[in-house]
């Protein structure tokens, strides 16, 4: 099968997540094309399963992600498996304030990835309920420690569910 990795990134990071993604789909014997939004490169038109990722910013995804997700041809991905991940940075802690803590609930709760997911359901795809978040340390990175090998983690899942 082929899987087709398609994200956006202004630091890197969700750029590395897609990569690891990657790189998971060929270790378990398929193939994976990703693109990155920001390079002038066509994106296929079709493939087997897709991974659409965004780092979260201001609570949403990025424009270009957006953009994406609007012009995903239906025909083409209605009820093929497809996930949505972003990066985010990590829950407050419990020193954090009130107004910390409800930041944070808007980014968890309402973040790119769940934001992505929504709109193509809204669109009459059928994205993954689970998606997949990744957490950064700092307003732009670096990725926390694991973050990778959970992205692999959660690839290799995904992958080997679809054999079923
Ligand atoms: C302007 C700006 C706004 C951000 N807003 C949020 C946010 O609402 N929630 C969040 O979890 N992270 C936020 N972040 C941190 C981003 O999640 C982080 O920059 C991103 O994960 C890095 O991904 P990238 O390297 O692929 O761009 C923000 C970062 C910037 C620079």
């Amino acid at each position: 099968m082929k899987g087709l990795v398609v994200f956006d990134s202004v630091h890197g990071n969700t750029k590395q997540v897609a990569e690891a993604i990657a790189e998971q789909i060929r270790a378990d014997g398929h193939g994976a094309e990703v693109r990155n939004l920001r390079a002038k490169q066509a994106v296929p038109s079709e493939g087997d399963f897709l991974f659409v990722g965004s780092p979260t910013r201001m609570s949403k995804m990025t424009g270009k992600a957006k953009k994406f997700v609007k012009k995903l041809d239906v025909e083409v991905w209605r009820g093929k498996p497809i996930v949505a991940f972003d990066t985010i940075l990590p829950m407050p802690t419990e020193g954090a304030s009130d107004k910390e803590k409800r930041d944070a609930e808007k980014y968890i709760v309402y973040g790119a990835a769940p934001r992505m997911r929504d709109l193509m359901k809204a669109r009459g795809l059928s994205p993954r309920e689970e998606v997949l978040r990744l957490t950064v340390t700092g307003m732009k990175g670096p990725l926390a420690s694991g973050a990778l090998e959970l992205a692999k983690k959660y690839t290799h899942d995904f992958v080997l569910s679809l054999k079923k």
